[in-house]
């Protein structure tokens, strides 16, 4: 059996499937989830997958004296994969000081009982929001960090220099900070997916949403902008593949197979789509019919962001899989079931 590994938030969206692929490669997997922004629904849910209940701590990292006392429990714990963290950039912008202290403070109480022992392995959840509105496309890795829009994607460009500058003087902690692009879809199975709890914020469960009828009308956050058909374009990256890319990761760190300590990769799929071009998809691959409106455009919105994946594709000789419609039909797949599940209680 290979190492423990602690998967913190590996009850949201893309902790879960990650947990998954990681209990399919042989790992054993512990999840620390305080359950704000999920549920146990979760845990079996991967359980029906994969048969193997991972071992579960209802805990907050806020919580300095439980970290503690957790990485006493676990002792022999030197794999993990960060993903606990609040994440709604408007949330972020009305509440700074929840973000700054979520999203910080858990994460200098793990790195503190990391970096002290003999070797460990980090994966820290970060996203392209870091970039901004890039100026060149598709983005690399090594493009400028620009000023972030929001209080959450602050957290993250702090996040990576906090995990950066402890690689540096502890040699024996290695770390990758994964930069997301949009993560869309669910496991084939529909025993997980993306549970955004009340309107939800990104495109895609708002589209899964209003085809199910659950959300009147889509709007369509503006049409006049410098792009093919005047909509933002982005890369939609399936959650599978998503997962699959941090169980490589670190793997990577816990074969010691790099020779830098601290490293980042973009993970998309390298194309870029428009928010009409993912209506039209989802239309196309599932058949039902998406009732959408232009309504005006939302601050913060950049208008262009697809990731350069050669860094990913050869150096962690990963490269996303599924496609555009293939995420979102497994999308609507989850949507019917969820809905389902919601009729019978
Ligand atoms: C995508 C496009 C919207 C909803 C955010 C976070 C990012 C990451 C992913 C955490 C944009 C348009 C959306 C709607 C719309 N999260 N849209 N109508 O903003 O690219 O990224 O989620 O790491 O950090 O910023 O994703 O899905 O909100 O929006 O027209 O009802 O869809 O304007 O162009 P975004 P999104």
């Amino acid at each position: 059996m290979k190492s423990k590994i602690l998967v913190t938030g590996g009850l949201g969206f893309i902790g879960s499937h990650t947990v998954v692929a990681l209990q399919e490669q042989g790992y054993e997997v512990v999840i620390i989830d305080n359950l704000s922004n999920s549920s146990l629904d979760v845990l079996a849910g991967i359980t029906k997958i994969t048969q193997i209940t991972p071992e579960f701590e209802n805990m907050d990292l806020r919580d300095k004296e439980a970290v503690a006392n957790f990485f006493e429990k676990y002792p022999d714990i030197n794999g993990v994969i960060h993903f606990a963290a609040s994440k709604a950039v408007g949330e972020s912008v009305e509440n700074p000081l929840l973000y700054y202290e979520n999203n910080l403070s858990s994460l200098i109480y793990i790195l503190q009982h990391l970096s002290q022992k003999e070797q460990a392995s980090f994966i820290f959840s970060s996203s392209c929001t870091v970039y901004g509105q890039a100026d060149t496309l598709p983005i690399k890795e090594d493009a400028p960090i620009k000023k972030a829009m929001s209080p959450y994607g602050n957290t993250k460009q702090i996040g990576e220099e906090i995990i950066e500058d402890t690689c540096k003087v502890h040699p024996a902690f290695k770390a990758i900070s994964l930069r997301y692009f949009n993560p869309i879809g669910a496991h084939p199975s529909a025993e997980i997916g993306e549970l955004p709890i009340g309107t939800p914020q990104n495109l895609v469960p708002f589209i899964t949403q209003t085809a199910i009828g659950i959300r009147e009308q889509l709007s369509v956050f503006g049409n006049d902008y410098p792009t093919k058909d005047g909509t933002c374009i982005r890369d939609y990256i399936h959650v599978m593949d998503l997962a699959k890319a941090h169980v490589v990761a670190l793997k990577r760190l816990l074969d010691n197979s790099s020779e830098k300590n601290y490293d980042v990769f973009n993970l998309g799929t390298g194309k870029g789509n428009t928010v009409l071009e993912v209506i039209q998809s989802f239309q196309k691959s599932t058949g039902e019919e998406l009732s959408y409106k232009v309504a005006d455009r939302r601050e913060g919105d950049v208008i262009a962001a697809y990731a350069d994946t050669n860094k990913a594709n050869s150096v962690l000789n990963w490269k996303a899989a599924y496609n555009l419609d293939e995420a979102l039909k497994s999308a609507w797949k989850w949507e019917k079931k969820v809905m389902k599940i919601e009729k019978k209680h």
